[in-house]
C-alpha cells in the first residue's frame, strides 16, 4: 500500500465528509486512536475535539504523552477528563476480573457520554477501527457499516455520523501512516494494551497504593527493556501485582510486602503466545532495581508460561 497516497487522499476524503461541520473521538492513547486523531486532524484541524478519559489505570507518563503531542503538535481540541476518583469509587470492594472489566468499560462510555452531551455541532464520531476489528468481529463480511449508526453503549436518540478512515488497513499499514504524520515512535510501534488497562494487572480489588507500586514497577521494566534494545524483540511486557503479602528480609529485619509477577512474551497475533526468554543478568538487573526502588516490593517472580494454557493477562 502506498501510505503517503493512502494519508492523502484519506485528508481529502474526510475534509469532504465533515465539510465545515465538526467531529468527536475518543483517545485511548493507543495506536489505531491516535493514528486516527492526527490524520483527521490534518484534515478538518480544530473542529475535531479528543476526548480523552483520565481513569488513573493508564501506565505512568502516558497521559502526559498524548497531552505532550496533541497539545503541540497537532491542531485539535483535547478535552482531558480526570475520572480517577469516580473510577476507583466505582472498582472500590470489586474483586470478581469480569466484574471489573465491565464496571470500566461502563463508566468509560458514561464519562465520553457525559462529554460529548456538553459539546454542540459535533455531528461526527471518529473511531479508529481497523480491518483486523471487522474480521474478528466477524460483522458485515468486510462490506462497509451504515454511515449512519447508533453508538452502542451510547443513548439510542443520539445520531453520529460515523467516520472510521482506518477500515482498510491492517496494524502494520496504520503504523505506517502514524509515522507519516509525524507521530512519535513510542506511540507508533506501542505494544498492545487491553482496554480496561491497569486494571487487569492490579489483581483483584484495585487499590491506590497497589496501583502505584504497580505504575512504578511497570515503568522501570520498560526502561529496562528500552535500554537493553529489546522493545521489538518482545512483543508483549508487562507487570501484575497479586492482593497478597508475603515475607521478606529487609535491613536485616523481617518484612511482609508484595510480590509482583514480571511477563514478557512473543506471540504473533495474541491468540498464542511463548514466554519470552530474557537473559539471565536482564532479570538480575531488573529484580534489584524493582526491589531498590520500591520498597514494598519484596520478591520479583518472572512467568514462564506459555498461552496456553495461560492468557497473556492474568485476569
Ligand atoms: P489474553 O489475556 O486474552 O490477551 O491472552 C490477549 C491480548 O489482548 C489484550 N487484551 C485486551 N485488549 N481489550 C483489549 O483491547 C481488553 O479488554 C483486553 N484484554 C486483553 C492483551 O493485552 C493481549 O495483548
Amino acid at each position: 500500500m502506498d501510505i503517503k497516497q493512502f494519508v492523502d487522499d484519506s485528508i481529502r476524503n474526510i475534509k469532504q465528509t465533515v465539510g465545515d461541520k465538526k467531529a468527536i473521538l475518543a483517545l485511548s492513547g493507543g495506536v489505531d486512536s491516535s493514528v486516527c486523531a492526527a490524520l483527521v486532524s490534518q484534515a478538518i484541524g480544530s473542529h475535531l475535539t479528543c476526548v480523552f478519559v483520565d481513569h488513573g489505570l493508564m501506565r505512568k507518563g502516558e497521559r502526559e504523552a498524548v497531552e505532550d503531542v496533541f497539545n503541540n503538535e497537532f491542531d485539535v481540541n483535547l478535552i482531558v477528563v480526570d475520572a480517577q476518583e469516580r473510577f476507583m469509587t466505582k472498582l472500590k470492594n470489586i474483586e470478581d476480573p469480569e466484574e471489573k472489566r465491565k464496571i470500566i468499560g461502563e463508566e468509560f462510555i458514561r464519562v465520553f457520554e457525559e462529554e460529548q452531551a456538553k459539546l454542540s455541532d459535533h455531528d461526527f464520531l471518529v473511531q479508529g477501527t481497523i480491518a483486523a476489528d471487522i474480521e474478528e468481529s466477524g460483522k458485515e463480511g468486510g462490506k462497509l457499516v451504515k454511515s449512519h449508526h447508533n453508538v452502542g453503549g451510547l443513548p439510542e436518540d443520539v445520531n453520529f455520523e460515523l467516520v472510521e478512515p482506518l477500515r482498510e488497513l491492517y496494524k502494520a499499514d496504520v503504523r505506517a501512516a502514524g509515522r507519516e504524520l509525524g507521530l512519535p515512535e513510542p506511540m507508533v510501534a506501542r505494544q498492545p494494551f487491553p482496554g480496561p488497562g491497569l486494571g487487569v494487572r492490579c489483581l483483584g480489588e484495585i487499590t491506590e497504593e497497589r496501583l502505584e507500586i504497580l505504575k512504578e514497577a511497570d515503568y522501570i521494566l520498560r526502561d529496562e527493556v528500552a535500554k537493553a534494545g529489546l522493545e521489538y524483540d518482545v512483543w508483549q511486557y508487562f507487570v501484575a501485582i497479586p492482593d497478597f503479602k508475603v515475607v521478606g528480609k529487609v535491613n536485616d529485619e523481617r518484612a511482609f510486602a508484595y510480590p509482583i509477577f514480571i511477563r514478557g512474551v512473543i506471540s504473533e497475533d495474541a491468540k498464542e503466545a511463548t514466554w519470552y526468554g530474557f537473559e539471565e543478568d536482564f532479570l538480575r538487573r531488573l529484580s534489584k532495581k524493582i526491589t531498590d526502588q520500591i520498597p514494598q516490593v519484596v520478591r520479583v517472580l518472572y512467568d514462564i508460561t506459555d498461552k496456553p494454557p495461560a492468557t497473556i493477562e492474568y485476569e
